[in-house]
């Protein structure tokens, strides 16, 4: 696996694949690399012949009260990772390089970027969608992989490349979960032992909601539930419990069509988000 760090590199071996036909698919990731991150690569390695995986912790999607300084940064194990995983590059741009001086773009995706993370991250998702557009423009994939763990970033990828005719095709990978149904997360590592030992109530009531709300349960009985069970294991705040639209993710006040069940709260110095898929009562 290549290492690259300078845009003109990393353009020569992108266009010598292309050259080769070769269809190529870009992983892009913040680093401290997990099993999640992995499933991305090895779903990648699936449908692609050449994989990049890039590693960037983007400054502009974090609010200056968010965790930009303290996230966990390992680039020599996560390279060492990625290599395992049969990645052919791994892209690790600077700062500089990524947003030298005088930047001046940013993308506002509407509607889809508005609520939950959005509402509760104001600019967080205009600072996804320029560092993903950046990538997507540096790495020419044919594919890009995005996990279900962040539905709304997917939704709201999805929703740019189709307004700007992107020719990508965005795949989804569904949530990677440790043995007590916590969702891999990178920011899991900000857990104590004894908030670790609890964490696993956010998977536990969105899943038992999920199942109540498919054999009819009333809905907002259920979104009640999950936030006191939240309250109860000691999560504070919660930011949202909602079931929404799959694709636009507005509020769904009916347990009918695709249906996503979503939240985020916070427990100790973690920021939880997770989510399910709802079936619709038959
Ligand atoms: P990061 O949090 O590092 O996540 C990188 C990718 O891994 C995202 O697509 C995310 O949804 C996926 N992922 C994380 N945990 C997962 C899990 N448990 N199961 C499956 N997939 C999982 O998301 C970002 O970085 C950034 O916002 C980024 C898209 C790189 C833009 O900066």
């Amino acid at each position: 696996m290549q290492i690259i760090r300078e845009l003109s590199e990393l353009r020569t071996i992108v266009r010598k694949w292309h050259s080769n036909n070769r269809r190529t698919a870009l992983v892009p990731t913040m680093g401290a690399l997990h099993a999640g991150h992995i499933a991305l690569v090895a779903a990648a390695k699936g449908q692609a012949d050449r994989v990049v995986a890039s590693i960037f912790v983007n400054p502009t999607q974090f609010a200056a009260n968010e965790d930009l300084g303290s996230y966990p940064r390992k680039e020599a194990e996560d390279a060492a990772i990625l290599e395992a995983a049969g990645c052919d590059v791994l892209w690790a741009p600077s700062v500089e390089t990524m947003y030298p001086a005088g930047f001046a773009t940013s993308i506002s995706v509407g509607g889809v970027s508005e609520t939950l993370e959005g509402a509760a991250r104001p600019g967080h998702f205009d600072g996804v969608a320029t560092v993903v557009a950046k990538l997507f423009g540096q790495t020419q994939p044919d594919l890009a992989f995005f996990g279900e763990k962040d539905f709304q970033q997917l939704a709201v990828i999805r929703k740019m490349v189709a307004d700007l005719n992107m020719r990508i095709g965005i795949v989804g990978v569904p949530t990677v979960r440790d043995s007590d149904g916590l969702a891999l997360s990178s920011r899991n590592a900000y857990l104590s032992a004894e908030e670790r030992s609890v964490a696993h109530v956010l998977p536990d009531a969105l899943r038992d909601a999920a199942a109540g709300i498919a054999k009819g349960r009333d809905i907002a009985e259920a979104l009640a539930e999950i936030r006191g069970r939240l309250a109860g294991a000691g999560f504070d705040p919660i930011d949202y419990v909602a079931l929404c639209d799959a694709e636009t993710l507005a509020p769904a006040h009916q347990a009918s069509g695709k249906l996503r069940l979503l939240a985020a709260a916070r427990l100790g110095r973690a920021r939880l988000i997770d989510n399910l898929e709802v079936m619709p009562p038959a």
